[in-house]
C-alpha cells in the first residue's frame, strides 16, 4: 500500500511476505538492498514522543542503505499553520520517498486514504493503531512460539480501550490463529461487542493468566484519559499488574512482552523485567528487521511500478 495506517491494509499473504523479509533481515545484517544509488530518502515526523518506533525507524533506514531526513516538526512550518498535506507534499516534492507519522490525533491520515500526497506509514495515531508495532510484535511470538501461533492464547493485560498497538494486535493475531483474553479494570476494557470473534474480555487477572501461553502488558496511558478512565487504581501492580511472584504463585513462568515505555511498579515489577520471562527487549531488536521490511516493501510500489516480493504484489 502507499498508506499503512491499520493492519487492514494489509493482505495476509503480504504480511506472510514481511515476516519472511524480516527474517531475512535478521539473519543477513550483511544485507542493504538501497545501497546502490539513487538511494530512497525516508524521513520521520514524530508529532508525540518516541523513542523506540522513531529511532528504530531510523536504525532500520540505514541498515536498508536510505538517507534518513528527521523531520522536526516543532520547529517546522507546521507552527506556522501550514497543513499536514503541504507539508508531506513540500516533503515529496523535495525528494522525500516516504514519511513515518506519528501523532496524537486518531485517524488523522484517514484524509489520504484516497491519494496520499506521500507514501506514509502509521508510527501510531492517538488511540487507533501502531501496526508496525503489532508486526513486530507477531515476528516475536512465532519466534517464541517455535513457528506456529495457532491455537496459542495471549492474554492482553492492562489499559486496553487507550492502547494503539492493543488495537493493532486484535486485528492482527487471530489472523494467525491466536485466542486472546483483554484484562484489566473495567474502565480500561471495550465494549464486547466491538470485538472481532477470537477477542474476549475478562476482568480476573489471575484466570486471564492461567489460559494464557504469552502475556502482553499495556502502560497505562494516562495523557490519553478522560472520563471515567480517569479513575485511579490503587494498588495498581497487586491488583492488575503482573509481577514474577505472581506467576511464580500461579506456576505460569510464560513469556511477558511489552511494546514500551515500560512503567516498573506499575503494571510490572522490577523482578519480572530483569528476569528471563521479559521480552521486551527481544521485542526492541526484532522491530529493526520489521521495519526494514515494511519500509523495502512499501518504497517497491511506485506509480510506474507495483513491487512485486517473494510473488506478492504491495
Ligand atoms: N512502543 C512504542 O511505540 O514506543 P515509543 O513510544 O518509545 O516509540
Amino acid at each position: 500500500p502507499s498508506l499503512l495506517e491499520s493492519i487492514d491494509d494489509l493482505s495476509r499473504p503480504q504480511i506472510d511476505v514481511l515476516l519472511s523479509r524480516a527474517k531475512h533481515f535478521k539473519d543477513h545484517p550483511e544485507i542493504a538492498p538501497f545501497s546502490s544509488t539513487p538511494k530512497p530518502i525516508i524521513a520521520t515526523s514524530f508529532l508525540e514522543n518516541s523513542t523506540r518506533t522513531k529511532h528504530s525507524f531510523a536504525v532500520a533506514i540505514r541498515r536498508l542503505g536510505g538517507l534518513y531526513l528527521d523531520f522536526n516538526a516543532e520547529t517546522s512550518s507546521l507552527k506556522k499553520g501550514e497543513s499536514l498535506e503541504e507539508t508531506f507534499l513540500t516533503l515529496f516534492y523535495q525528494g522525500v520517498n516516504l514519511c513515518v507519522f506519528r501523532t496524537s490525533v486518531s485517524h488523522q491520515l484517514s484524509e489520504f486514504r484516497q491519494s496520499p500526497p506521500i507514501k506514509l506509514v502509521n508510527g501510531g495515531d492517538g488511540i487507533n493503531e501502531h501496526p508496525s508495532q503489532a508486526l513486530l510484535d507477531l515476528y516475536t511470538l512465532i519466534h517464541l512460539a517455535n513457528g506456529d501461533l495457532n491455537g496459542k492464547t495471549i492474554s492482553i493485560i492492562g489499559d486496553n480501550i487507550h492502547s494503539r498497538v492493543g488495537h493493532s494486535l486484535i486485528k492482527l493475531l487471530p489472523k494467525f490463529g491466536m485466542k486472546v483474553i483483554l484484562s484489566g479494570p473495567k474502565d480500561y476494557l471495550p465494549d464486547p461487542k466491538t470485538l472481532p470473534a477470537q477477542v474476549e474480555i475478562s476482568t480476573n487477572r489471575n484466570e486471564t493468566v492461567l489460559k494464557s501461553d504469552f502475556i502482553y502488558l499495556l502502560r497505562i496511558q494516562k495523557e490519553r484519559h478522560a472520563g471515567a478512565a480517569n479513575a485511579h487504581y490503587d494498588n495498581y501492580l497487586e491488583n492488575y499488574g503482573v509481577s514474577l511472584e505472581l506467576l511464580k504463585s500461579l506456576n505460569k513462568l510464560i513469556p511477558v512482552l511489552h511494546p514500551g515505555p515500560a512503567n516498573i511498579g506499575v503494571e510490572l515489577d522490577q523482578a519480572l523485567i530483569k528476569s528471563s520471562l521479559y521480552k521486551g527487549y527481544l521485542q526492541v531488536e526484532n522491530s529493526i528487521p520489521m521495519r526494514m521490511a515494511i519500509i523495502e516493501a512499501m518504497l517497491l510500489n511506485n506509480d510506474q511500478n507495483v513491487g512485486i516480493i517473494n510473488g506478492e504484489k504491495f
